[in-house]
């Protein structure tokens, strides 16, 4: 269906009312809104509205077995949408929510099946950005949403990578420019013991087990099995990405595949000459900035037209370990 996509910029400390109870009330209607949270942009629609959640697959692309995440106003939102609600949730919302946590707990028949993908559990998460908040109370609902980019591509993380994605296809963007984190929340699966990490973000393994123990990590099997998600083909600019260990020209050489300009994506662009087969995008050493601008940079460089991304490994320490799990995807042919 060719919608006409209204764009409302509101300002993201202090968003304007007036945007608000409108987008509040396209979410009531049965419409869909996209977002800014602290992690990325997200394409919202009424969790219990299963015709409204269907329009999201509609709107993306998305595969019917992809699960999505719903977003609340209040942890005291979960007593709703999660049986039984165990201490351990309690607990991790206290410390983590708001914020870029979401939970997988066992979910209520209020859920619809379209969210979930028909699994028996729902993924529920709290954000802390102003604009997504005041979205959520304004709309009197729980917000199902993914990530606002089309399937398959990078997350977007402005409000320019939402409309070049989604114009025509969705009923209205709230823009509140960059967002603050720029990678996804860390899904933490807490239905079966020991809780597991299905998808890293800021929130890491190290922040979790003071207050849950030792939590699995999602490179082992038995989490693998645990993750609609990772089956899919996922943040993948149209350039071919490779991702490389070792730095420089004489390493872009040996793994330089295709023809044409190479785009490169590295925190040392000065090993790098000036040179036309080359369009270096030169990210920031530190990591929690560096992942702000990632989805950028592969975005910016599939505009340039480069026909291969070469991205140079980080260190897999605190945030690192997302960016990581997010680079290493978009090498993946999966
Ligand atoms: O930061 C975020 O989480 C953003 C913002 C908008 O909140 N949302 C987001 O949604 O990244 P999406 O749909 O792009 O990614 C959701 C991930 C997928 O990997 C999905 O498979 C997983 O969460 N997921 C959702 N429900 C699940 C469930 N019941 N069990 C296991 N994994 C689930
Ligand atoms: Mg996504």
């Amino acid at each position: 269906m060719k919608h006409h996509t209204l764009l409302l910029r509101v300002d993201p400390l202090d968003p304007e009312t007036a945007a608000i109870s409108r987008a509040g009330e396209v979410i009531r209607r049965g419409g869909l809104v996209a977002f800014p949270t602290e992690t990325v942009y997200g394409l919202g629609a009424n969790a219990l509205d299963a015709e409204a959640v269907r329009r999201i697959f509609a709107a993306k692309g998305r595969p019917l077995d992809n699960p999505i995440i719903v977003h609340v106003g209040r942890p005291d939102d979960l007593a709703t949408l999660v049986e039984d609600v165990p201490a351990q949730a309690f607990d991790l919302a206290e410390t983590f929510w708001p914020g870029p946590l979401t939970l997988v707990l066992k979910k209520t028949a209020k859920v619809p099946d379209v969210v979930t993908a028909g699994q028996e559990t729902v993924a529920v998460r709290m954000p802390r950005n102003k604009v997504a908040l005041a979205l959520i109370r304004a709309s009197g609902v729980p917000i199902a949403a993914p990530s606002a980019n089309l399937s398959e591509r990078p997350s977007s993380t402005t409000g320019d990578h939402v409309f070049h994605d989604l114009s025509g296809k969705i009923d209205l963007v709230l823009d509140a420019g960059p967002v603050e984190i720029g990678v996804e929340s860390t899904v933490l699966d807490i239905s079966t013991q020991p809780p597991a990490i299905l998808r890293p973000g800021a929130v890491t393994a190290e922040d979790l087990e003071p207050i849950i123990g030792p939590v699995l990590m999602g490179a082992q099997k038995e989490v693998l099995a645990r993750s609609p998600g990772t089956r899919h083909r996922h943040y993948s600019p149209r350039a071919r990405v490779v991702l490389i260990e070792e730095e420089g020209p004489a390493a872009v050489e040996r793994y330089t595949i295709e023809g044409g300009k190479i785009g490169i994506i590295t925190r040392r662009p000065d090993l790098y000459p000036d040179d036309q087969a080359f369009v270096v995008q030169a990210m920031p050493a530190d990591l929690e900035q560096y992942a702000r601008q990632m989805f950028a940079a592969l975005r910016l460089l599939d505009e340039e037209g480069v026909s291969q991304i070469i991205v140079a490994a980080v260190e897999e320490t605190g945030i690192g370990v997302a960016i990581m799990d997010r680079l290493r995807r978009a090498a993946s042919d999966k």
